[in-house]
């Protein structure tokens, strides 16, 4: 007979099991994957863990797993790879020397578990650029930013004020980044050690692509530039990051759970404009 399935080593019996998966699904679940990485090589040279003959958690589940399924790196070891990354960025003289140290840097565990690198998608020489969060799962297999649901109503919103990341002239063009390169397994928020590593490579972005405004699209971008999170009380406020003006505004995403929300990113879609107006005056 075949042995009964596992839940973080316990036990399930069958009808359990099929009462968790029952509950995922309905939690959206759609991927069998795990919330870090899974370093299969690693994996398979470490002993078997005991099979527990405990019986397993009730749901949800998933509320408790953080703490054990995700230690990705400890944090002792955030500081070499914090210089690291600030090294190969501050040794980046151009855009595609900067894609090239950037997607050879280990120092994130989120690596081991993507499809692709994505690094940027417009017009580098773009007067805006909009950072967004992380990749999602179509960013992943295309290695692009924002191509998926959400990418699709960025690039209908910015074309409503002449602005698009295909244009030809780059006063009419986008150039669109993301804090993370790699895709956060599950659409999870990334966590405080990968921005932090991957900050210094997002500054040396905006060095070196030298936008005149920037677009902080949601609330993980306010984190990683301005230390502050709270999109609904930030967005349409100009602040300074990275020493240019810049306008946080209410993710495309958001937007598409709450489309009342639409008239106000639409305000900010304004207010942009006019600034852009302004400073080319
Ligand atoms: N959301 C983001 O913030 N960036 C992407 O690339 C896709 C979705």
């Amino acid at each position: 007979m075949d042995a009964n399935p596992t839940y973080h080593g316990i036990e399930l019996d069958a009808e359990t099991a099929l009462a968790l998966l029952e509950w995922q699904a309905e939690m959206g679940v759609d991927e069998p994957i795990l919330d870090a990485p899974l370093d299969r090589f690693d994996l398979a040279a470490r002993p078997k863990p005991a099979t527990a003959t405990a019986k397993p958690p009730l749901p949800p589940p998933l509320q408790a797993r953080a703490p054990e399924s995700s230690p990705p790196q400890s944090t002792d070891d955030a500081g070499a790879r914090l210089a690291e990354a600030e090294a190969l960025a501050a040794g980046a003289g151009t855009l595609a020397a900067l894609a090239a140290a950037q997607e050879a840097f280990d120092g994130i565990e989120l690596k081991k578990g993507a499809r692709n690198f994505c690094f940027a998608d417009g017009d580098p020489g773009a007067r805006v650029m909009i950072l967004g969060e992380a990749p999602g799962d179509e960013e992943d297999r295309q290695g692009r930013p924002f191509v998926g649901r959400a990418g699709q109503l960025l690039d209908r919103m910015f074309a409503a004020i002449g602005l698009s990341r295909t244009a030809v002239d780059a006063a009419q063009a986008l150039y669109v980044v993301n804090v993370l390169t790699w895709r956060p397994p599950g659409n999870r928020d990334p966590s405080p050690d990968e921005i932090l590593v991957s900050m210094p490579f997002v500054r040396r972005h905006v060095e070196l692509a030298a936008p005149d405004l920037i677009v902080l699209m949601g609330n993980i971008p306010c984190q990683a530039a301005l230390g502050r999170r709270g999109i609904l009380r930030l967005r349409g406020q100009w602040v300074e990051a990275f020493g240019r003006p810049a306008l946080p505004m209410t993710h495309p995403a958001y937007l598409l759970r709450n489309p009342a929300a639409k008239r106000e990113a639409w305000a900010d879609l304004l207010s942009l404009s006019a600034t852009l107006e302004g400073l080319s005056v």
